[in-house]
């Protein structure tokens, strides 16, 4: 080993161990900063130290790509907006798959083109990573064209779906064989990332636009895949630690967001999730409905606040629509000025990304010990005088505990129904990512403050301190 090789080889180590303190630290909200800024260290680390690599080709190639790609990745991701945040990590990670995908190309071209044919153990990995990164590539690709409305964001499903996806399956399996079997030529080569392509795009399209955020997150553990895979071709041990980082984590996520929505994998994947009602098909909700709603002025809402003991604070997707979060922050001081005990209900996944209301609030400087993870503050709704949802819907959802046939039939919910008071602050009687009506907005004990939520919030926070 040279003296540079060694001095690389410690450098990615380095590298790995940022990159899992980093994830370690992403883990609190306290700690999310630190640990992204300790990644972002990691990974400059590891492209200067790869700058050093012998192997390099073309140094003009990395300057023209560097150029082209450091500007637009810190320009989109200072404009994007929080609620545009999961489209761009869908994007971001198709642009990683497709990276994969590229790479394993180019290594299989270079093999190709030696003096000898390439041999099944050298293909393997090659095949892989570019039919993991181009799947990968494809479906992102999608998802973000259903998530910023570019497409329907409704499943689209047609008779025989299955069947077709299963044939191109087979399709691709049946031409890996044939390359690894001793039959390498660029046309089987293109014809695998063809039908991958081809894959990644029909396997996306019968999942819902809200269901985006669970299959992004599974394309990026399949990203993490593929790298880690590519690592292998390449020979490359910080690849392979990255990618499998990315493709662990990736799938945890991926489980953790199915659980709390208690939905199989299957489910999201398959289950055509927020499709148009067939014809005579009453939603469970629709027959849970039917009562009366009240609807109260700012005024009203803010007396009964400003005369609370304690006021538990449940926000969801509305607020991050209406950017509600500073108002929100300053509401909850004015209350607390008057000796009110104020307290933030989290629901792990209200919004559209995991961690979408924390990431909110600490934008907005509410304090990381006023929010409460759901086992923790459920059991205080009962002694609370008011619950505030703020553009919450689902989450708060009661048919999640009873209606045996909602879609959300036992999606652990927030138990805001279980305060003296109930007010929910959204702009219409219009459902939320579920599709289906909340008979929490006919309780007695609820409510409504229609508006936006920024609006409403701002009104509140204003009575509240002239009350
Ligand atoms: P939702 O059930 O989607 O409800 C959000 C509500 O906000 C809507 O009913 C809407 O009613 C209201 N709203 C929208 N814009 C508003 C504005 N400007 N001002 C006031 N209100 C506004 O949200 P949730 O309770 O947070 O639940 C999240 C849902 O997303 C769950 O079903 C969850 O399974 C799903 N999901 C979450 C994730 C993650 S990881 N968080 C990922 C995938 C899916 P109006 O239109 O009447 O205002």
């Amino acid at each position: 080993m040279t003296a540079t090789q060694t001095i690389l080889a410690f450098a990615y180590l380095v590298t790995a161990v940022l990159f899992i303190l980093g994830l370690k630290f992403l883990s609190s909200p306290r700690s999310a900063r630190t640990g992204n800024i300790l990644a972002m260290i990691g990974m400059v680390i590891a492209v200067v130290a790869t700058c050093f690599d012998a192997s390099i080709i073309s140094w003009t190639d990395i300057i023209i790509g560097a150029l082209i790609g450091a500007p637009i990745g810190f320009v989109s991701a200072r404009l994007v907006k929080m609620t545009a945040m999961p489209q761009m990590v869908a994007l971001f990670n198709g642009a990683g798959g497709g990276a994969a995908a590229l790479v394993s190309t180019g290594e299989f071209l270079r093999l190709f083109e030696g003096s000898a044919l390439p041999t099944w153990d050298q293909l393997l990995p090659i095949v892989l990573s570019s039919i993991i990164g181009s799947v990968s590539f494809a479906g992102s690709i999608v998802a973000f064209a259903k998530l910023q409305e570019l497409m329907t964001g409704r499943p689209i499903t047609y008779a025989g779906q299955q069947i077709v996806n299963a044939i191109v399956l087979l399709a691709l399996l049946g031409l890996s064989g044939w390359l690894l079997a001793g039959n390498v030529s660029v046309p089987v080569f293109a014809g695998i990332v063809g039908a991958a392509l081809l894959l990644g795009v029909l396997g996306v399209l019968p999942i819902g636009g809200a269901d985006m955020p669970v299959v992004i997150s599974l394309l990026n553990s399949f990203t993490g895949v593929a790298v880690a895979v590519t690592g292998f071709a390449l020979n490359s041990t910080v690849l392979i630690i990255s990618g499998t980082l990315v493709g662990a984590s990736g799938t945890l996520l991926t489980m953790l967001m199915a659980t709390a929505m208690n939905r199989s994998l299957a489910n999201v994947l398959f289950g055509a999730f927020g499709a148009a009602p067939k014809a005579g098909e009453a939603t469970a909700a629709a027959a849970a409905g039917g009562g009366a709603v009240r609807s109260a002025s700012a005024e009203d809402v803010a007396t009964m606040l400003a005369y609370s003991r304690s006021v538990i604070i449940a926000p969801g997707y509305g607020m991050a629509v209406a950017q509600a979060q500073h108002a929100v922050r300053e509401l909850a001081a004015n209350l607390e000025k008057r000796g009110v005990d104020v307290k933030f209900a989290i629901h792990p996944v209200a919004g559209r990304m995991p961690g979408h209301m924390n990431v909110l609030l600490a934008e907005a400087n509410v304090p990381y010990d006023q929010l409460h993870e759901m086992d923790e503050i459920n059991p205080q709704f009962e002694a609370a005088d008011v619950a505030l949802v703020i553009g919450a819907n689902d989450v708060t959802n009661p048919a999640a505990r009873n209606v045996q046939n909602s879609p959300i039939y036992g999606m652990p919910i927030l138990d805001v129904d279980k305060a003296k008071n109930v007010v929910v602050l959204k702009r219409s009687m219009a459902t939320g990512f579920a599709g289906i009506d909340n008979p929490l907005f006919e309780n007695p004990k609820t409510m409504m403050l229609f508006g936006d939520a920024k609006d409403s919030v701002q009104k509140l926070a204003a009575d509240v301190a002239a009350a």
